[in-house]
């Protein structure tokens, strides 16, 4: 088969690496790829993937079978509608199933309306009637732009100051253009997070092997938020019997329910999830993939994606094989330094082959290719990713493969799965 990836990060590398991995992988492509997936992949430029009808054109010109979207925005765009339309098999969820991630108020309604469990919320149009409320409720609370805002539009304000200063900055210097016409007003959720990806057909859910990402930019969680600054899996905290709970009380019910309203949902599930005292509750979910979660889940999947995927589509993954490994493995991102605010690209990266000898998987999340060699183009610019029996040999694989790497002003953060590793200790 032909098949084609649509993104070029550190997602995309890894679910191209592994269908590759496939025998029944003829030819790769990518759009637009990055240089990593371009040693696996033909790459393919000039295609712009907000795009439909010119992804459809790329995808009949080079006589593609398989479709796997990895962003977003594409799959809230509609393009897996269109590839349906234009007879392409394509791996994700349609255009109105993709609102699941695309309007935090949607998601939020599936969830009450099928009592799904997740923080109690009112939505708010209106700057006045949302700080009334606030000023109601009282801090900690958490306060969400309605919609894509690139995981920026979250603020989980420790003060009513704090939370009123967040609705004027998303309503009234519209921050995060109309995706703040709206806000979600929630209450604050405690507990460890997690994330469980799952694959679905539209009726059976297979969870994958949980993870746990680090958001915030520096060591002990400390910082601003980011697109994820490194991931391990599995989490302890999913023990078998909590990821039996969020499968019954959040997988089967949110899937059934997308079924019910007419809108079947297809593709990767991402449920990420807060473990309270209460039980596992839904803190957003996502139409994709998690980007770095993928890094360390597809290393785990001992199954063909390609089979999996093509279930997912053709509606038979009550059948499919999905073996998991037992072991651990851990991702470290390698970040321009001034990520996550203002920094510079192009610098030379060097070390990539040493990183690779060391036993570590490199995944491109931000580079571009400059007179032949591997230069930075991004926030995020690597994924260096260990595979070992356990979580803490797989840390000491990471840490020693990202020291081998360099470039102008990278940094990492030196604590990723800290939390599992506190537990392996106990
Ligand atoms: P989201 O983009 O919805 O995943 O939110 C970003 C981050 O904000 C999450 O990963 C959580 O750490 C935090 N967060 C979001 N909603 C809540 C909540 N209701 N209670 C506590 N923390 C939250
Ligand atoms: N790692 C968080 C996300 O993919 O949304």
């Amino acid at each position: 088969m032909n098949i084609m990836v649509i993104g070029g990060g550190g997602r995309e590398h890894t679910l191209a690496w592994k269908l590759a991995q496939s025998p029944k992988c003829t030819k790769l492509y990518a759009v637009p790829g990055n240089p990593g997936m371009a040693e696996i992949a033909t790459c393919i430029s000039g295609v712009d993937i907000t795009d439909n009808a010119a992804l459809v054109a790329a995808a009949k010109q080079h006589d593609i079978d398989l479709v796997v979207v990895g962003p977003e925005v594409p799959l809230t765009n509609g393009v897996v509608d269109a590839m349906t339309e234009a007879g392409i098999k394509a791996f994700g969820p349609s255009k109105e199933a993709a609102k699941l991630e695309g309007s935090k108020a949607f998601s939020k309604g599936i969830m009450r309306k099928y009592r799904i469990p997740t923080a109690r919320y009112e939505v708010f149009a209106d700057p006045a009637t949302a700080i009334q409320f606030i000023e109601e409720q009282g801090a900690p609370i958490v306060i969400k732009a309605d919609g894509l805002a690139a995981g920026k539009g979250v603020v989980v304000a420790m003060t009513v100051d704090e939370a009123v200063r967040a609705i004027n900055e998303i309503m009234e210097d519209k921050a995060f253009g109309q995706a703040g016409a709206r806000v979600v007003i929630e209450e604050f959720m405690d507990g460890e997070e997690a994330s469980l990806l799952a694959f679905t057909d539209g009726k059976t859910v297979r969870p994958m092997i949980s993870s746990q990402d680090h958001k915030r930019v520096y060591d002990g969680d400390k910082g601003p938020n980011t697109g994820g600054m490194g991931t391990y899996a599995p989490a302890p905290v999913m023990t078998p019997e909590m990821v039996e709970r969020a499968t019954k009380e959040i997988l089967e019910p949110v899937i059934a329910a997308m079924a019910k309203e007419g809108h079947p949902y297809k593709g990767c599930l991402y449920a990420g999830l807060m473990i309270t005292d209460e039980g596992p509750k839904v803190v957003e979910f996502n139409c994709r993939f998690g980007d770095p979660e993928t890094q360390v889940v597809l290393p785990l999947l001992q199954g063909d994606l390609v089979d999996i995927m093509l279930a997912c589509v053709d509606g038979t993954l009550d059948q499919a094989d999905i073996p998991w490994s037992d072991g651990a493995a851990v991702c470290v991102v390698l970040a321009s330094g001034g990520y996550p605010k203002k920094y510079q690209k192009g610098y030379e990266i060097t070390g990539l082959d040493a990183a690779k000898a060391a036993g570590c998987q490199v995944f491109h999340a931000g580079t571009a290719e400059k007179d032949g060699k591997v230069v930075t183009n991004g926030g995020r610019v690597l994924n260096v990713v260990a595979q070992a029996p356990t979580i803490h040999e797989a840390v000491d694989k990471a840490y020693e493969g990202i020291a081998k790497i360099s470039f102008t002003d990278s940094f990492y953060r030196k604590d990723i799965a800290h939390r599992a590793l506190e537990r392996e200790k106990k």
